[in-house]
């Protein structure tokens, strides 16, 4: 019997103490600490996309179909981040066709490189943009995606970046967003950070484009499809 009360009181030794060692790290953390290691242990409590599966909820095939690209296109996924849509972009264009894989950040654009080297894509240019340069050549896509960068953009940049990216397309080619809907049942990012459809239908038409149709079909993201009207 005594034995095996101290069992107990030891395994609940240990499970304090590391309780303790996760408090302490998370509180380390929030005051500028070890980043990597208190991400990852936010990442223990708080599941991440890739843990809710997004294939279930971003329904890639469907939103890349309702795109109508033809064989040959010139596309440019802005904000591609590891290029989740980048590369079903590329199968969908052809061998004929180019995507533009545009980032501010060179980590992920690595990655995607890599990846599209091991699926043998060799229709994928990556760029290294600015801010609110695209750094992409004057009317030179047929279309452009947009997903889930908004949100992460300061708002005084929001304009001059769609500015920069509506100035690359083709008169007549297509703006496609998609962003959060700004709703309290959205948990991938703070409610505060999630942009109301209204205000992403104006930092577009703001930026000389006009709102042609909409996709409902996403569980958590407003689909936009928009037009460079022609000249
Ligand atoms: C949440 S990720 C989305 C990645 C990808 N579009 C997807 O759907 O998986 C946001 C990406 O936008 C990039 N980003 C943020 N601000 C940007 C900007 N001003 N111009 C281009 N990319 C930007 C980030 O570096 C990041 O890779």
């Amino acid at each position: 019997m005594k034995r095996h009360v101290a069992r107990i009181l030891i395994i609940l030794s240990l499970m304090m103490n590391l309780l303790c060692v996760i408090g302490a790290v998370v509180i380390v953390e929030r005051r500028g600490g070890f980043p990597w290691l208190s991400r990852r242990v936010a990442e223990l409590f708080r599941p991440t996309e890739a843990q809710l599966i997004r294939d279930d909820w971003q329904q890639p095939d469907r939103v890349i179909s309702n795109l109508n690209l033809r064989q040959g296109a010139k596309v440019a996924d802005i904000g591609c981040g590891e290029g989740y849509f980048t590369l079903r972009l590329a199968k969908s264009v052809g061998e004929r066709g180019l995507v533009y894989a545009v980032d501010v950040d060179t980590r992920p654009l690595e990655v995607l490189k890599k990846q599209a080297e091991k699926e043998h894509l060799t229709n994928v240019v990556v760029v290294v943009s600015e801010p609110t340069d695209t750094k992409l050549q004057p009317e030179c896509l047929d279309a452009l995606f947009v997903c889930d960068i908004l949100h992460e953009v300061p708002q005084a940049q929001r304009l001059p970046l769609l500015k920069s990216a509506t100035r690359a397309l083709k008169s007549g080619g297509f703006l496609y967003l998609i962003d959060w809907r700004k709703s309290r049942d959205i948990t991938f990012d703070p409610y505060e950070k999630l942009i109301p459809r209204d205000d992403l239908v104006r930092i577009c038409t703001d930026a000389g484009l006009l709102l042609e149709g909409e996709f409902h079909y996403l569980k958590y993201q407003v689909f936009l499809r928009f037009r460079k009207p022609i000249k």
